[in-house]
């Protein structure tokens, strides 16, 4: 299609928080977590804003591509824990690495990295951008409720981002949403209207977690299938898979329906936990990083949540 990748970053706070350590605000134990989600410790921010992530990400993404600020024709960032409802995270972003480009926000939740980048190669397409910076950025611990057992374990906070210009290594991709506020949301309260009775605003992650559990298997599942189809491939010939990372377990049910060895799936998710639309790009950089992947490899990126939503692509390194 219209795009690839030339440069990745991610940035996560230095705080460190164990199972332990929530062991002693909740009721809940190392061993819990361990073998129901798959975490052993995650990061949170204690003065770094969601904009202060995203900028440290899109620095190191910059930096990788080899070009500067000035470059950037678009900055499209996908979260759903901006510092303000106005400016946008992007602006921020913009104004704080010195680019001139038009940026702003999309919101997709956990799969909003992929709806982000999906986005840029539209804009790609359309023409007249050579390189756009594309982030997923997340201070979680901003909207947890920190007494609910069942979601502040899951979740941590990070950045993950990438530059990209014209290209065809962007093979396929495919968007899903299904509406839906009951399974997975983070109200936002009623408002400052006089015209009716007030509440406080209180913003926090609410998830019937079983539900969102099959959902997220399922979606893995589907996804992949049909974006290999799609690029006339079997699931098979992926060298690597870049998912969501939200439960170890999900991850290993969807590699068993798919028939991938577990190997083949990325995962950061015992040290960072859920990042929501930081998660996928993270785990791409540390993929990228690392060397293991070689020109013309074949790999998927899969990403499901809050929307509800999910998304998924395949491209050729
Ligand atoms: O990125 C967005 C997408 N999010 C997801 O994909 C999350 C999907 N869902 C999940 O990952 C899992 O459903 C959870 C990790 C949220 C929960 O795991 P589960 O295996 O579905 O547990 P459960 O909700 O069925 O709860 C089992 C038991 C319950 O106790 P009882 O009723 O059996 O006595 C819970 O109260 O585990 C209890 N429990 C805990 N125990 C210790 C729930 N949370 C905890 C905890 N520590 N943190």
């Amino acid at each position: 299609m219209s795009i690839r990748i030339i440069g990745t970053g991610s940035y996560v706070p230095e705080k460190t928080v164990t199972n332990d350590d929530l062991s002693q605000m909740v009721d809940t134990n190392d061993e819990w977590i361990t073998q129901r989600v798959g975490v052993k410790e995650r990061r949170v921010s204690v003065s770094e804003t969601t904009a202060d992530l995203a900028v440290k990400a899109a620095q190191r993404a910059i930096e990788a591509a080899g070009i500067s600020a000035e470059e950037l024709d678009l900055i499209v960032t996908a979260t759903v824990t901006g510092d303000s409802l106005c400016p946008s995270t992007a602006a921020l972003v913009q104004a704080a690495i010195g680019a001139k480009c038009p940026a702003f926000d999309i919101s997709s939740a956990c799969s909003g990295f992929l709806f982000a980048l999906d986005t840029a190669a539209a804009f790609i397409a359309r023409g007249g951008i050579r390189h756009a910076l594309v982030i997923g950025a997340e201070r979680l611990s901003r909207v947890l409720d920190w007494t609910d057992r069942s979601t502040c374990v899951i979740f941590g906070d990070g950045a993950g981002a990438a530059v990209v210009a014209p290209g065809d290594n962007y093979l396929v991709s495919h968007l899903f949403t299904q509406g839906n506020d009951d399974v997975l949301s983070i109200p936002a309260g009623k408002g400052n209207s006089p015209f009716y009775e007030r509440e406080e605003p209180v913003y926090k992650v609410v998830m019937k977690g079983q539900e969102t559990f099959r959902f997220a298997v399922r979606r893995i599942t589907d996804d992949i299938r049909l974006v290999s189809d799609m690029a006339g491939i079997t699931p098979d010939q992926l060298k690597y898979i870049v998912p969501h990372q939200a439960n170890s377990r999900i991850i290993d049910l969807a590699a068993r329906k798919l028939g991938i060895p577990m190997e083949r799936f990325v995962l950061n998710i015992e040290r960072y936990g859920n990042t929501s639309s930081a998660s996928v790009a993270i785990s791409l950089d540390e993929l990228v990083r690392s060397g293991a992947l070689q020109p013309g490899d074949l790999i998927a990126l899969c990403a499901f949540g809050g929307g509800l939503s999910s998304a998924a692509c395949i491209i050729r390194w």
